[in-house]
């Protein structure tokens, strides 16, 4: 089954192909990516107006696009899937319409798809022998959670941030340091120079149990340290050296207490913050250290794209799943409520 990914929740198009018969990531028969980043620049973040209009523009030529990568036309496709939230409403409903009219046009099924449970997913499209139970690590701009994922769709909440999500906390680290939008990426490049110990920041509610986090804390003793500081280069550097460690331990520690809580050794890791270089070397680490295993897919996969809509959608719409044709999408969405794999639904 040859399904058609979109995602527009936030500030990439993001359009993908997907053929279920092939294996993992072989089944990607073609994907492009148009990021707005240049556009919401000079404002230091996204501008939901902005995005929306953006992806009017421009997601009709990558779709065309994306087809013609892949030597197919309209006719070859089985299906549509689309992210229908959460993310910004005006975002959402450009590619909620575009995919359902694409869909009805061509008398074919539609699904729509939690991006949240895109990143979850995006991991088995690299290792396609890796099944559930495991526990997943989200980490995107607007969620940190670990889930304890007992099949696909049986999703359990085990922990989640009770402020800032992790990309949240780069990207206003980032900026309150003068660095440009979108600061995540621009805060660990800079952490590369940094020298480690030279600032020490606490690791947030890990000295007591619990599952949960808090980022907005570390924020502000950064915003301290900067302001009593020389403010220069290096000290800079050594900051969000310093910021990014707290960060990537305070993960770390709570993934391996979130492995022992679900009974677990199997941990995968998605969202944009799973791009991050010092999270996968110490996320790495621990799953050594306790003879476990843990899943990352490509930096590319980890950040918004549509590949992981089309194989999330593919997986659904392959067990029958679709959902009814109106354009509705959903700005917040809990990803418990979705229904498992196995269960058809017409939700
Ligand atoms: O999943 P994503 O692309 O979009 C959302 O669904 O939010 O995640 C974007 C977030 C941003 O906050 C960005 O700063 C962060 O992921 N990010 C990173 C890195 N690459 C992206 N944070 C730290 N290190 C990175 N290398
Ligand atoms: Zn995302």
């Amino acid at each position: 089954m040859r399904v058609l990914g979109i995602e527009t929740s936030c500030d990439e198009t993001g359009v993908a192909v997907y053929d279920t018969a092939r294996p993992g990531a072989d089944g990607l028969l073609a994907q492009a990516l148009y990021s707005q980043v240049a556009l919401h620049a000079e404002y230091g973040g996204v501008v939901p107006e902005l995005a929306s209009r953006d992806h009017v523009r421009k997601l009709l030529p990558l779709i065309r696009q994306t087809l013609a990568e892949g030597g197919l036309s309209v006719a070859d496709l089985d299906g549509v899937a689309y992210t229908a939230g959460p993310g910004l409403v005006g975002a959402l409903l450009v590619g909620a319409g575009v995919a359902r009219s694409l869909a009805w046009a061509l008398d074919k099924p539609a699904i729509a798809v939690h991006h949240m449970e895109g990143h979850l997913l995006a991991p088995l499209l690299e290792a396609p022998d890796l099944a559930p139970p495991f526990v997943a690590l989200l980490v995107s701009g607007g969620h940190t959670q670990l889930v304890a994922v007992e099949g696909i769709g049986q999703y359990r909440l085990l922990g989640e941030t009770l402020d800032d999500a992790a990309g949240e906390a780069f990207d206003k680290t980032a900026k309150l340091m003068g660095l440009p939008y979108p600061g995540g990426p621009q805060l660990a490049r800079l952490a590369e120079q940094g020298r480690p110990g030279a600032y020490k920041f606490s690791r947030p509610m890990t000295d007591r149990p619990g599952l949960d986090f808090s980022f907005s804390g570390l924020k502000t003793q950064v915003l301290l340290a900067w302001q009593g500081s020389a403010q220069c280069d290096q000290t800079r550097a050594d900051i969000a050296r310093g910021f990014e460690d707290a960060v990537v331990d305070t993960l770390a520690i709570k993934c391996a207490r979130a492995l022992d809580a679900a009974g677990s050794n199997t941990l995968i890791v998605a969202g944009g913050v799973g791009a991050n270089l010092r999270l996968r070397a110490k996320l790495a680490q621990m799953a050594d250290a306790r003879a476990g295993r843990v899943c990352f897919p490509r930096p590319a996969l980890c950040t918004d794209n549509g590949a992981m809509i089309a194989f999330a959608g593919a997986l659904r719409l392959a067990a029958g799943q679709c959902s009814h044709a109106s354009i509705d999408v959903r700005p917040r969405w809990d990803m418990a409520s979705l229904p498992a794999l196995d269960a058809t639904a017409d939700a």
